[in-house]
């Protein structure tokens, strides 16, 4: 930022970071959303209800940061503003980041990490160095400024192109030298890293991140939503939506929460659809046939979106979408959750999504038993 002095007295501030300098420059490193051009809403992303919370928190103080730091320095308590978000693709790491970002009206840019990491060290070191470098400018000049690391594990991970163990520690401490400097000085920038492999991420910084927030799978709670909320998008482009898709969701939905709350107070303990068998086969003794709740277990908020736009390619020359195109097409497009090793699976294999007999049959390899 430069001042110029006019000869009556008024100083004008040249900003040097405009936006369009902004895309130019760290635009190298990855995606720069500002506020206006971001399409994600925070309530978009549904559940994850605790974790809004403390990322309101979180943005209210990165806007009054300089105050805030101010206060908090010399009892060296500054705060880091670091978040660490983890969990399978497709559930909303990235969008709800962006729905903040447009919230609070803080620029932000998405940095494809693995494009930082060279094989040349040196060059990996120096990448690292300078987006940091550059992300502390804007957020000077600018009041604050996002940084989000996607898959952040790979600097410092056996899947990275560094090859070699003493260079792999090397770019990893030079990464967390650069958040230090940020934290030590005080700047309004936001470090965010997404990694969807938790495990493979590298220990150290893992801990330098202040905050922790797990993303998984939605339950049958929130995929009732999500389903009606694309639903409604769809009406919305005035595609009519045929009745018997809510009323055969509504029905499903309800008679999962009876048979939840009957099978809770008989067994004394609450269960979880992900790894209990039971609740499913009760289901499955009610109903004849299968329905979207069952068939999307293990599906991310996203496989429903695409499932949702699959079924616009018929439902649009038709002018309506019915409810066996509607199952289809989620049917089609299939859950990530075949596809994603889950850590607490690894480490504890009777935790495996078992889900529903009929869902097993539907697709063998999300819900094969247990194999100890
Ligand atoms: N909990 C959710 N509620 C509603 N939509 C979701 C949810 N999770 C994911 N989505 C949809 O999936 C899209 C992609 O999610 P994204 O943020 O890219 O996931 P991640 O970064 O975790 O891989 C979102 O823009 C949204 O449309
Ligand atoms: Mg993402």
């Amino acid at each position: 930022m430069r001042k110029i002095s006019h000869s009556n007295e008024e100083v004008e501030e040249i900003k040097t970071y405009t936006n369009e300098v902004i895309k130019n420059r760290i635009g190298k490193y990855g995606a720069v959303y500002f506020p206006l051009e971001i399409q994600d809403n925070i309530d978009d992303i549904l559940g994850n209800e605790v974790k809004k919370e403390i990322l309101h928190d979180f943005f209210k103080a990165l806007k009054k940061y300089k105050e805030f730091a101010e206060q908090l320095k010399g009892a060296k308590l500054n705060p880091s503003l670091t978040v660490l978000l983890y969990g399978p693709p497709g559930t909303g790491k990235t969008s709800l980041t962006r729905g903040f970002a447009k919230y609070y009206e803080i620029p932000i840019c998405v940095v494809e990490t693995d494009r930082l990491v060279s094989p040349l060290l040196g060059d990996t070191i120096k990448q690292i160095r300078n987006v940091v470098d550059l992300a502390a400018e804007i957020a000077k000049e600018r009041g604050a400024f996002i940084l989000f690391f996607d898959e952040i594990d790979s600097i410092g991970s056996e899947r990275s192109n560094i090859h070699e163990v003493g260079e792999i520690k090397r770019a990893v401490i030079s990464f967390l030298q650069a958040i230090d400097r940020i934290n030590y000085q005080g700047v309004p920038l936001a470090i965010f890293g997404a990694t969807n492999h938790q495990n493979q991420l590298d220990s150290a910084i893992w801990r330098r991140f202040t905050f922790h927030f797990s993303f998984d799978f939605p339950d049958f709670h929130i995929r009732k939503q999500i389903i009606e909320s694309f639903l409604n998008k769809v009406e919305n482009a005035k595609i009519g939506v045929d009745k018997s898709i809510l009323v055969n969701l509504n029905d499903e939905y309800e008679r999962l929460k009876a048979i939840t709350i009957s099978l809770e107070s008989k067994l004394g303990h609450t269960i979880t659809e992900f790894n209990d068998n039971i609740l499913w086969n009760e289901l499955n003794k009610k109903s004849k046939a299968m329905g979207l709740l069952e068939l999307t277990i293990g599906y991310s908020g996203s496989d429903i979106e695409r499932g949702t736009k699959v079924s616009l390619l018929k439902a649009i020359d038709s002018e309506r979408l019915t409810y066996e195109h509607f199952y289809n097409s989620l049917k089609l497009v299939g859950g990530t959750a075949i596809h994603v090793e889950r850590q607490d699976v690894l480490s504890n294999p009777s935790k495996s999504y078992t889900g529903s007999k009929r869902t097993e049959n539907n697709n063998k390899r999300l819900f094969s038993p247990p194999e100890i």
